[in-house]
């Protein structure tokens, strides 16, 4: 039995605040469709910052609070999609910046919005026979950088932000997660390196309806696994790529909305970055105690899912 121990949080965001407003002096849109079609208000898009700023930012935080030293980091993993160089990693750059130790385990991984939980699951994994206790696991995005600001389906969505937390294994807990995906290349996706512009496409219906079908199955194959009622858990946090996403989970659970955590509204959808940078802020404002159960799921682009149902 073992499952990994939350020992501090960290987000970090760009300076830049894009509303509503400014973008639909862009693309023909409007505050009020944006705002009930996906509950975002505004969103950060990166200036002068790099994803590694951001991921540097996050990660020192999260060190702080956890009250260790990068010296004592034996894993450093990194969930992007948007890196800021295709070789070397951001984990590989942050090693320099937060002088970790040069044998720790330093890579990024892409598994789209779930990027950051994979990256729990994989830490959690390698810190079973590392000679240094710590993980840091981070989820980082520039998305801005991969959008067509002239596509309104897109543009609207999708924020820059990172998020980081250090873990350890606690070998008297125990979790339960899954992971899963479905080799889909049509519903969202990313060409990649080349001579064009590369852009995220979109189809918004499809991946909407996976997100409900998916969030709500993986919630109910935890809680199964777990033996315990949704009641039973203090705090769900999904994926924030839309209010209305989360909204009809609660619906079909019959679960109480307070339980959901959003904050959407004011980052967008950051991807990777989302679930670290909740985490990050409950945990700032106290809203996360030590001993509460936390069910976090994230899902996008794969379609890929994964889940975690743990204590705090
Ligand atoms: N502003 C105003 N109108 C817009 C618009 C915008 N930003 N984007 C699309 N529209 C228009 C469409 O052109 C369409 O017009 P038409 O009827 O004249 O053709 C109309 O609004 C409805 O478009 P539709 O695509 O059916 O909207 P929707 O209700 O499905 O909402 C999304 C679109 C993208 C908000 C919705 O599909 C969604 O949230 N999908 C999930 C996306 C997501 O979460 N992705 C990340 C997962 S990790």
């Amino acid at each position: 039995m073992s499952a990994p121990r939350f020992l501090g949080t960290g987000r970090c965001v760009p300076d830049r605040v894009v509303t509503n407003d400014e973008l639909s002096e862009i693309v023909e849109t409007s505050d009020e469709w944006i705002y009930s079609r996906t509950g975002v208000h505004s969103r950060h898009f990166a200036t002068h910052e790099s994803g590694l700023d951001l991921a540097e930012g996050a990660a020192r935080q999260a060190i702080e609070r956890a009250g260790i030293s990068p010296e004592d980091i034996a894993v450093c993993l990194v969930g992007t999609c948007s890196p800021d160089r295709a070789s070397p990693s951001t984990a590989c750059r942050l090693q320099l910046r937060l002088g970790l130790p040069e044998d720790t385990i330093c890579y990024d991984l892409n598994a789209a919005c779930a990027g950051f939980l994979y990256g729990v699951r994989t830490a959690h994994a390698l810190l079973a026979d590392t000679s240094r206790p710590y993980a840091l696991v981070i989820g980082v995005e520039v998305l801005s950088r991969m959008l067509d600001m002239q596509d309104r389906n897109t543009c609207i969505i999708f924020g820059d932000g990172a998020g980081a937390a250090v873990i350890r294994r606690d070998e008297e807990a125990s979790w339960k997660c899954e992971f899963g995906t479905r080799g889909n290349e049509t519903a969202i996706w990313v060409q990649g390196p080349g001579p064009e512009p590369s852009f995220i496409h979109m189809d918004g219906k499809p991946v909407f309806r996976f997100a409900i079908d998916v969030v709500e199955k993986c919630i109910r194959r935890l809680l199964a696994a777990e033996g315990c009622t949704l009641d039973e858990v203090d705090l769900v946090v999904c994926h924030q790529a839309n209010a209305r996403i989360i909204d009809h989970v609660v619906k079909k659970l019959r679960a109480r909305p307070e339980q959901f955590f959003k904050n959407m509204e004011t980052y967008g959808n950051t991807s990777a970055a989302s679930i670290p940078i909740a985490l990050a802020e409950l945990d700032a404002s106290g809203a996360l105690k030590p001993g509460m159960r936390v069910l976090c799921v994230g899902f996008g682009s794969g379609l890929t899912w994964a889940g975690m149902l743990f204590r705090w």
